[in-house]
């Protein structure tokens, strides 16, 4: 009887093996952040409805069509959260992280929600890994951040993607761009819904999928040439610490971040291997966002790299018939007891192996050998045992490798040192 229940729509799950890519993708993504100073953030996965729509922008698709928001029992409007940062500048300002000392260093990763349309790479629950520097507007910082993003792609073993980064100035730059560009955009002839989007905030516009929108954007003025001597000099320093690591990048004045908070240093990875949804990654600085949340006038910077999306990036990598990193599932040995007797001792001679730090499987119930064998070979281990009556009796066993089948007789009493031999023979 097939199950009545299914996932809801649009949501991503990942089950073995899989799964396995999932998280080494997130322990990979890691290192380079431990590695620069930044430590866990774990937050609720809802929080105040207003944190988004002030934080995110009410001229976002995300505020303003993809938020899951629901009434609690208290009648308390929460959303389920659509990004990071906005909760974690949330708890910074709560906790007064920024007493510490600066910039406060945080990474987190876990689910997401947006109320899309589902697409392949684009899920109504995904997954992301970020982190935040807050309390420095150093460009060598936004230069670090960038890096660790990069660094990580790059661990994975990922080749196919391209760095895109710009600047969006000062607030001095962006009201001289501003003027200009409304300007530009009131000789346009727009439907009314399209004004009023560009009324909130005319840099959506450059976003718009339509030929039509793209094609009257084409000839728009472009913010990179409305920087300041300032803001100018900082978007230099950012591009040549990058170019000191040997970090790649295309300058795209064109890229619009879908999140309202952006000020300063703005940056998307593309993935060529996605096709429509091909943003492995983006983020930027957000200098006004502490204020605006009720906190200190600290700037800050950040990411949030798409899981689901990499994953799948990685899958469009790799060669045919390919095993990609963690996907096989990896067993030093596979152990199976026969009889009361032989069972009671393996199971503790499983569990002192364990501890060695070999990974062990046994197998359980009243299966017959050959069974168990079966269980033994599908499980991929490197080698099992069978430990009945007589080998309890002679105190050794049979050590079989499952790839030759070729066998090693082996006392119980150094059997983890034959496989810790054997092992770093690998
Ligand atoms: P974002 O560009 O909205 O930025 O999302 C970051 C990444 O999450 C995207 O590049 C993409 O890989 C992935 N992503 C977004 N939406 C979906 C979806 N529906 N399905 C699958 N993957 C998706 C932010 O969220 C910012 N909070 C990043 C940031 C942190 N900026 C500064 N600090």
């Amino acid at each position: 009887m097939s199950s009545k229940f299914a996932a809801p729509k649009g949501v991503s799950e990942y089950l073995p093996p899989r799964s396995n890519i999932f998280d080494h993708i997130v322990q990979t993504l890691k290192i380079p952040a431990l590695a620069a100073g930044y430590e866990l953030i774990e937050l609720p996965i809802f929080e105040d409805t207003e944190l988004f729509t002030r934080g995110v922008g009410a001229s976002t698709d995300v505020v303003t069509k993809e938020m899951y928001t629901f009434e609690d029992r208290g009648g308390r409007s929460l959303t389920l959260r659509p990004e990071g940062t906005a909760g974690v500048i949330r708890a910074v300002i709560e906790h007064g992280l920024d007493r510490a000392s600066l910039p406060v260093k945080l990474f987190y990763h876990g689910p997401f929600f947006r109320a899309e349309r589902p697409q392949a790479g684009r899920y109504r629950q995904f997954y992301q890994f970020g982190i935040e520097a807050i309390g420095s507007d150093d460009p060598y910082l936004d230069a670090e951040v960038i890096s660790i993003a990069y660094q990580g792609y790059r661990k994975l073993g990922l080749k196919n993607f391209e760095l895109q980064i710009t600047s969006l100035g000062d607030s001095d730059s962006r009201v001289s761009h501003r003027k200009d560009l409304d300007a530009f955009i009131a000789g346009l002839n727009l439907d009314e819904e399209t004004r009023n989007r560009a009324l909130k905030n005319p840099l959506r516009l450059f976003d718009d999928k339509r030929d039509e929108i793209k094609d009257a954007m084409s000839k728009a003025p472009l913010l990179l040439d409305y920087l300041n001597a300032e803001s100018r000099e900082n978007f230099e320093q950012v591009k040549s610490a990058l170019d000191s690591l040997g970090i790649a990048y295309q300058v795209n004045p064109r890229m619009v971040r879908g999140l309202d908070y952006y000020t300063g240093t703005t940056f998307e990875f593309v993935h060529s291997g996605l096709g429509a949804q091909s943003g492995i990654g983006g983020g930027g600085r957000y200098d006004g966002l502490m204020e605006l949340l009720g906190g200190s006038k600290l700037s800050g910077i950040g990411f949030g790299l798409g899981i689901d999306r990499i994953l799948l990036a990685l899958e469009a990598e790799a060669e045919t018939g390919q095993l990609l990193p963690g996907e096989l599932k990896y067993i030093d040995l596979y152990v199976i007891a026969l009889g009361d007797q032989a069972r009671s001792m393996c199971f503790t001679l499983v569990d002192s192996l364990r501890k060695e730090g070999f990974v062990v499987e046994q197998n359980f119930g009243d299966r017959s050998l050959k069974a168990a064998m079966k269980a033994a070979d599908k499980s991929g281990a490197r080698f099992a045992i069978v430990l009945g009556d007589s080998e309890l009796q002679s105190g050794s066993v049979e050590l079989k490798e499952m790839s030759s089948g070729a066998l090693t007789s082996v006392r119980l009493t150094s059997l983890a040192k034959t496989l810790a031999e054997k092992s770093s023979g690998l």
